[in-house]
């Protein structure tokens, strides 16, 4: 699949579920209405949907949410998407997911076929944690990691970099990551959907923090990748690589490969624009996967240059009016 800017896409990300177990104050109002559970896919609808896009030329899956490992019986989606990397068709099969799950899932996840994991991890302080995620746990996430780890998977932490709220916290992770095995990616806040807060307050440039942490430090630039946009430095003392996503401060969009598909079924072929594609109308239309094929075509036909997100105080409003959680991270 090519579109109109001639970038070719590779890599699905799909949100199984809107839902979450955590209420993430840069994410979600502590008070948020979901997708009605009738507009949502089945199980076997999203193994449909994901597999013609794997027919089409997508190499690399993400699941996401929400948390998608609270949908129940994700792990049948998991274990059918898996055939697709047994044919060789799929490179890789991968989630981002908030830990909470993870102790009980972590073994079916590496029986399923996945090898490497995100998992956000905002706060290595537990009152912090439970602040900025309002319902979470940092123990039950850290009896999770200890699982994801035992049972072979490769970790990488997203961490929100929040003014004010864990800015001070970088050093630490970095350090806790290097003792872990794990790389750390840190991630500037997107205006995306009314939260209660104030995302003035929360943004904090990373061109700003990796300055700081330079001091301190040996970051050494390389052209690691992973399909995705972070630009990544290898901390010397560590010998772990440290991401930084920068979609306010650095536009990436130039080598963009993804698109972005909802639970109920709504392709969108960018993260910051509201432009998308109902494909749950052609996938139901007809038990043949025709229909589908030429409307995910007609899609990717659609994929719009970039995205422009602005947070300032005149521009205090969403730039897109859904949570990250409808179309995930
Ligand atoms: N801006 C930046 N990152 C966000 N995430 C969720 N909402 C936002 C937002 N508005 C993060 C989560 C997770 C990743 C998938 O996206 O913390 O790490
Ligand atoms: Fe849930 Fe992730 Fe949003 Fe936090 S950031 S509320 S864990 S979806």
């Amino acid at each position: 699949m090519i579109d109109p800017f001639g970038r070719s896409v590779t890599y699905l990300r799909v949100s199984v579920t809107d839902r979450c177990d955590f209420r993430c104050v840069y994410c979600m109002a502590e008070d948020m209405s979901f997708l009605p559970k009738a507009e949502i896919l089945s199980l076997e609808e999203l193994d449909r949907l994901c597999s013609a896009f794997v027919a089409k030329g997508v190499r690399k899956l993400r699941l996401t949410g929400g948390e998608p490992l609270v949908r129940r019986n994700v792990m049948w989606l998991i274990e059918r998407l898996g055939r697709h990397l047994q044919t060789g068709a799929l490179d890789e099969l991968t989630l981002t997911t908030n830990g909470s799950q993870l102790a009980r899932h972590a073994e079916g996840l590496v029986k399923a076929g996945v090898r490497r994991l995100n998992v956000s991890v905002d706060t290595l302080d537990p009152a912090r944690f439970r602040k900025l995620t309002r319902w979470g746990r940092l123990e039950q996430v850290m009896e999770g990691l200890a699982a994801a780890k035992a049972a072979g998977l490769r970790i990488k932490i997203n961490a929100v970099a929040l003014k004010d709220e864990n800015e001070e916290e970088f050093d630490d992770l970095i350090a806790w990551c290097g003792r872990e095995g794990f790389d750390l990616c840190l991630i500037e806040t997107m205006p995306m959907g009314d939260i209660d807060g104030d995302r003035t307050a929360q943004y904090l440039p990373l061109s700003l923090v990796r300055a700081r942490l330079a001091r301190r430090w040996t970051l050494e630039d390389t052209d690691y990748s992973t399909g995705g946009p972070a630009r990544y430095a290898r901390v010397a003392e560590t010998g772990r690589m440290l991401g930084f996503i920068t979609p306010m401060t650095h536009n990436f969009c130039e080598s963009c490969n993804r698109v972005r598909l909802t639970c109920t079924g709504t392709l969108y072929m960018c993260l910051g624009q509201e432009d998308a594609a109902d494909l749950r109308a052609s996938l139901r239309a007809s038990p043949d996967d025709t229909l589908l094929a030429a409307a995910i075509d007609e899609a990717i036909g659609r994929k719009p240059k970039g995205h422009d997100f602005i947070i300032d105080r005149r521009n205090n409003r969403p730039a897109v009016p859904r949570h990250m959680s409808v179309t995930g991270g």
